[in-house]
């Protein structure tokens, strides 16, 4: 029946001209479902301990390390630029084994809330790839063949708890160990930083697309290890059903907003927990997406304002509410000069 519907209605050649619709920027302004803002975006921030001098990172353009210093005029200019929501790195200069100090993160979340207070959202990352001497997100047992999970667990809770202490808005943990959700937020409440959010990376992939972050927090690995890489503890991309489990424990757990990372490779996992969760959701674009655009665009084969805002308008009509994009601080301009195109 519906078949039949549809050929009478081609013949009759009117009920089929979806470019009625396309013909105008003001009719396309129009017709959208979905509007993207630079208030949905969030920026990563990265500053290292004992660095001389800012730098940029090879392979993704207008993303610097920052030194204690030069963060605090970084954010200056972002929030001229619109930007003021952040998610910040800290790369320590010493590695550690056990007992690891987070003084220096804790530093850094206290001078940038010191002089930019409320005007500043600050979540800061909660992992150990760029404290240990391995490189793994956590503490391993001693033949180094797999993540102790209940003493890196132990280890987060403490560490989100001196960041909230030092005034983090948001706690971000990213570790992929089980039952952190749950430790970080119990400890918060139970020291009275019940207002201090959590933020999830509930549904982390081991993917290939994190190569300029490792490169920037210098946080891969070690390869000479039996443990090579993040499979043990990050989600198979095969693995659907841990995509999903992942999150909704997360949430069970007191997570406030919820997170797929990498971005475009996932976007199927962010639609899914959109119909299943009524819980904010973020979307990651990572470092390997970030670059890639990069290189398209200074082969002159990308216009990579128009390609951010393409993916950001993605992510928005799969489901997310918030992105965290290495392209923020250009998000308000970007937005303003493309709004159709
Ligand atoms: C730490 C962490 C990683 C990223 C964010 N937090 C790297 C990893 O898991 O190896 C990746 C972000 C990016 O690639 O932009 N665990």
């Amino acid at each position: 029946m519906g078949l039949l519907n549809l050929k009478i209605d081609l013949k009759m050649n009117f009920y089929m001209n979806q470019r009625r619709l396309r013909a105008s920027a003001q009719i396309r302004d129009l017709a959208a479902t979905v509007l993207v803002s630079h208030r949905d975006l969030i920026q990563p921030i990265f500053v290292e301990e004992g660095l001389l001098q800012r730098v940029e990172s090879r392979t993704m353009s207008g993303v610097f390390t920052d030194t204690e210093g030069s963060v605090l005029q970084q954010i200056a200019n972002d929030l001229a630029q619109g930007v003021n929501k952040f998610l910040l790195f800290p790369i320590p200069n010493q590695r550690f084994e056990y007992n690891f100090n987070f003084e220096f993160a804790t530093k850094v979340v206290q001078s940038i809330k010191k002089k930019f207070g409320d005007a500043v959202w600050l979540a800061c990352d909660v992992c150990l790839c760029s404290y240990t001497v391995h490189g793994h997100c956590g503490v391993l047992n001693e033949e180094k063949t797999r993540m102790e999970n209940a003493k890196t667990v132990k280890i987060l809770a403490d560490y989100a708890l001196q960041l909230a202490q030092s005034g983090a808005d948001c706690i971000a943990p990213s570790d992929m160990t089980d039952g952190r959700i749950k430790a970080i937020r119990n400890l918060l409440d139970t020291e009275g930083y019940d207002f201090v959010s959590i933020m999830s990376y509930s549904s982390k992939f081991s993917s290939n697309f994190y190569g300029p972050f490792r490169d920037v927090c210098k946080s891969s690995p070690d390869k000479s290890l039996k443990l090579k890489n993040r499979k043990t503890y990050q989600i198979d991309p095969r693995n659907l059903h841990d995509a999903m489990r992942s999150s909704l424990r997360d949430a069970e757990e007191g997570a406030d907003f919820l997170m797929v990372k990498p971005a475009l490779p996932y976007l199927d996992i962010l639609t899914r927990l959109s119909q299943k969760v009524d819980i904010p959701l973020v979307i990651y674009h990572v470092s390997g997406e970030y670059a890639a655009i990069d290189l398209l665009a200074k082969e002159n084969l990308i216009e990579k304002s128009a390609a951010h805002i393409e993916l950001w308008t993605s992510f928005k009509r799969a489901g997310a509410s918030a992105i965290i994009t290495y392209a923020a601080r250009n998000g308000k301009t970007w937005l303003e000069t493309y709004s159709d195109f």
